[in-house]
């Protein structure tokens, strides 16, 4: 994120709101490498920031009015809240992000008033790539800044999340968030959902001669929010059947036998549970011991999780993997909720455009459009920038 971003954005606040925002702040977007669908289940994961960031230009205001403007907004660009007057239901549309931090802060018994918030983002909308997470925490940012709240990261990524639980609706874990505001440039996030840990691990792609891409499909099923409810609860059911806390509290050695202690139906999604807490840990020690190529079995061993147990994948995700895989990527797998989405393939920094093309015309073969290619460049988290 550039000061030509800042400057972007400082300008479209002019344009807006008229003279100049108190600051600029910017939130990444992310992909997570291993350790999906295990948030909620209180586990593991290993995201990392992308260079794609929603960008918040704000001022504070004196008279109670939360002014917003998206320029991703289209007709609906605009929209004007009163701050007393927000309440779970009462927004509709994209604001319902910005405007549930905000009702979240003070929900947190934090004095918060008014501001003028000018948003840009380049991190693609509906792609898996948290370009929610990134509004709600680039707002959560500049309010803690704007307020002086001074509130610890995690804090941040709290509020972001109650934000969506609460006033998006959307009940997802804490991952996205943790991601936006503590990532570090050059690593990886080794994050405990629990505690809130976090550890930054060294990934250095370039220096091992190796490249991320995402493959966005471009395409999100209808049945993604109801299936991630459901999976989610299906989760807490197993772990209230086990006696235990959450998922998390099993481990390989406890599997076999929690496995027989449970209908059926639950048995494959705790397999991936347990399975993928423990592929974050063997991620997180062969990047500690500087072999990030090692990542690529582990990446494609998750996503066999995620298909054939967990069943949040679907045939496009399949198909990239697949063929990514087959055209020469180290691995490769689904990354975020899943059922749609992008996905992640690791492969030498010579090979990229090789796996890329192959991906393509495997699409092109089952009648798809190509998706969309990005770089993942471990970046870093939430900040001011102007
Ligand atoms: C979505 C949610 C996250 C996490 C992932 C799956 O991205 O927002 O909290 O549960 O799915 O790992």
């Amino acid at each position: 994120m550039t000061a030509d971003a800042a400057g972007a954005v400082r300008e479209g606040f002019r344009r807006v709101h008229g003279g100049s925002p108190e600051g600029v702040w910017a939130a990444p977007g992310r992909v997570n490498l291993i350790g999906e669908h295990t948030d909620y289940n209180d586990g593991f994961a290993l995201p990392m920031a992308l260079p794609q960031a929603v960008v918040v230009a704000a001022r504070r205001r004196g008279d109670g009015l939360l002014r917003l403007h998206s320029a991703q907004g289209g007709a609906a660009a605009t929209a004007v809240l009163r701050v007393e007057d927000l309440a779970p239901g009462a927004t509709e549309g994209w604001a319902r992000y910005p405007a549930g931090v905000v009702w979240a802060l003070r929900e947190r018994g934090l004095a918060v008033g008014g501001a003028d918030v000018y948003l840009d983002s380049t991190v693609p909308a509906g792609a898996g790539l948290s370009s929610s997470a990134a509004l709600e925490c680039a707002v959560a940012v500049a309010y803690d800044e704007l307020y002086g709240l001074g509130m610890a990261r995690p804090e941040l990524a709290r509020a972001a999340q109650h934000a969506e639980n609460a006033y998006a609706g959307v009940p997802c874990g804490v991952m996205d968030q943790m991601a936006s505001v503590c990532c570090a440039g050059g690593h990886a996030l080794h994050l405990d959902s629990r505690s809130l840990e976090v550890r930054q691990v060294p990934f250095d792609l370039a220096g091992h001669g190796l490249r991320l891409l995402v493959l966005d499909t471009r395409v999100k099923h209808d049945l993604a929010d109801g299936a991630y409810a459901a999976l989610r609860a299906g989760c807490e059911r197993a772990a209230r059947l086990l006696g235990l806390p959450a998922l998390r509290d099993l481990d390989g050695a406890g599997l076999p036998a929690a496995l027989t202690r449970l209908p059926g139906e639950l048995v494959p999604l705790v397999r991936h549970v347990v399975t993928e807490n423990a592929r974050v840990g063997r991620a997180v020690a062969e990047l500690a011991a500087g072999r990030p190529e090692a990542l690529g079995p582990l990446l494609t061993e998750g996503h066999a999780s995620l298909r054939d147990d967990y069943g949040a994948s679907c045939a496009e995700t399949d198909l990239a993997v697949a063929a990514a895989v087959a055209a020469g990527a180290l691995g490769a797998r689904m990354t975020g909720g899943g059922f749609g989405g992008s996905v992640i393939a690791l492969v030498r920094a010579g090979e990229a455009a090789d796996v890329a093309a192959a991906v393509a015309e495997a699409f092109a073969a089952a009648g798809r459009a190509a998706p969309a290619v990005l770089e993942a460049v471990p970046s870093p988290g939430a900040r001011r920038i102007g």
